[in-house]
C-alpha cells in the first residue's frame, strides 16, 4: 500500500526526494516555491522525516495569518516583563525545536525587521530571548515555503535579499499540477483510493473522466484535486464518477475534450526545465542549482530540447 502513495510513484516527488536526501549532511535551509496547493507544507513533514530530524519537534510558523505582533516572541521567546502582556517566561519555537524543523510558513508574510533579526540566528545559530541576556544555541533545520513570484517580492523588497539567499540555499520549485500532467493521473487514482476507503465504495474512473482531469487547468493545484474527489463522490449517483460529478464542482467547467497525449518523460523534463528557466530568468546557476544538475548538464539538456532564452 504505502509504496503506492504518491511520494513513491510521481517522478516529481521521488525527484524532490532524492534531492532532499543528497543534502541531508549538511542541514542547508530548505525553499520550497509553488503555487497555492501544489504541497508545500505537506512536503515539509516529508523532509522533516527524510532527514531525520523526528526526534525533535516539528514546529510551523504561519506567517501570513499569525498577528506580527506575536511573531518574534513565538520564535525568541520572552522574559518576565519583557514587554507589556509578559507575565511569564516564555520559551519560543528556537528553544523547543531541539534538532527538530521549523517550518515558516508562507514566509514572505515576515515583517522586514523579523527577517534581519532571523539572519543572526541562521549565521550563528544563537539567540536570545526577547528581554532576555543569556545567548542561546539554536538547533534546528529550516524549510521554509513561498507561493508567489520570487523575483517580484525580491523586487518590491517584501523579501530581504540577504535573508532571501539564506533561508533557500536548497531551492525546491514545486511545478503547478497543470505542468505535470502524470502527477494528475497518480494523485487522481490516489484520493479515488482514498475516497473508496473512506466511504466504503467501490467507484472508478472511465477514460473520459481521466481525459477530462488531465485537461483540466487545476488553479488549486493538488488542493483542488482532493476536495473534487471527496465532493464528487459525495454528489456521485452511480458506481462510476462521472465527469458531470466534477464539472459540478470545478471552478471552470470544461467541455469534454479530445484525448491529450500523455507527456513522454522526455517531454516532461523538457517542460519542467523551461519552467524553472523562466522562474530565475534564465540563470543557469540558479535554475542549475534548483534543479539539482551540474550547470554543464543543463546546459548540455538546452541544447538536446532546443531550449533558448528568449529575445526581450
Ligand atoms: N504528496 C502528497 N500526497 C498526498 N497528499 C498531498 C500531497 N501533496 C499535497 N497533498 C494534499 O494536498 C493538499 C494541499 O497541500 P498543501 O497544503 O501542502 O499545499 P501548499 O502548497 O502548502 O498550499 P498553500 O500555498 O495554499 O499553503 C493538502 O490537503 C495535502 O494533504
Ligand atoms: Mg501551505
Amino acid at each position: 500500500m504505502l509504496d503506492q502513495i504518491p511520494l513513491h510513484t510521481s517522478p516529481t516527488l521521488r525527484a524532490i526526494v532524492k534531492r532532499v536526501r543528497e543534502i541531508a549532511e549538511e542541514d542547508l535551509p530548505v525553499l520550497l516555491i509553488g503555487e497555492t496547493g501544489t504541497g508545500k507544507s505537506y512536503l515539509a513533514g516529508v523532509i522533516h522525516t527524510v532527514l531525520e530530524k523526528t526526534d525533535g519537534m516539528f514546529l510551523t510558523l504561519d506567517c501570513a495569518t499569525l498577528n506580527p505582533n506575536l511573531v518574534e516572541s513565538e520564535l525568541f521567546g520572552h522574559e518576565k516583563g519583557a514587554f507589556t502582556g509578559a507575565a511569564d517566561r516564555k520559551s519560543g519555537m528556537f528553544e523547543f525545536a531541539c534538532g527538530g524543523t521549523i517550518l515558516l510558513d508562507e514566509v514572505e508574510n515576515l515583517s522586514l525587521e523579523i527577517q534581519a533579526k532571523l539572519l543572526r540566528v541562521l549565521d550563528e545559530k544563537k539567540f536570545r530571548r526577547v528581554g532576555g541576556i543569556e545567548e542561546m544555541a539554536a538547533y534546528f533545520q529550516l524549510i521554509s515555503t513561498i507561493n508567489v513570484d520570487v523575483d517580484e517580492i525580491l523586487q518590491t523588497g517584501q523579501l530581504r535579499k540577504d535573508f532571501f539567499y539564506r533561508i533557500a540555499s536548497v531551492e525546491i520549485v514545486l511545478p503547478p499540477l497543470r505542468k505535470r500532467p502524470q502527477d494528475i493521473l497518480i494523485f487522481a487514482d490516489y484520493f479515488l483510493r482514498l475516497v473508496n476507503e473512506k466511504y466504503g465504495r467501490e467507484f472508478r474512473l472511465t477514460q473520459d473522466v481521466r481525459n477530462y482531469l488531465l485537461n483540466y487547468p487545476w488553479p488549486g493545484n493538488i488542493r483542488e484535486l482532493k476536495h473534487a474527489f471527496f465532493a464528487a463522490s459525495r454528489s456521485a449517483r452511480s458506481s462510476e464518477l462521472r465527469i458531470e460529478d466534477f464539472e459540478a464542482i470545478l471552478r471552470k467547467p470544461k467541455r469534454r475534450v479530445a484525448t491529450k497525449q500523455l507527456q513522454t518523460l522526455a517531454e516532461a523534463e523538457k517542460d519542467h526545465i523551461q519552467t524553472v528557466l523562466k522562474h530565475t530568468g534564465f540563470k543557469i546557476a540558479r535554475s542549475a542549482r534548483i534543479l539539482g544538475i551540474a550547470e554543464n548538464t543543463l546546459r548540455a539538456k538546452m541544447r538536446k530540447y532546443r531550449i533558448k532564452k528568449p529575445n526581450r
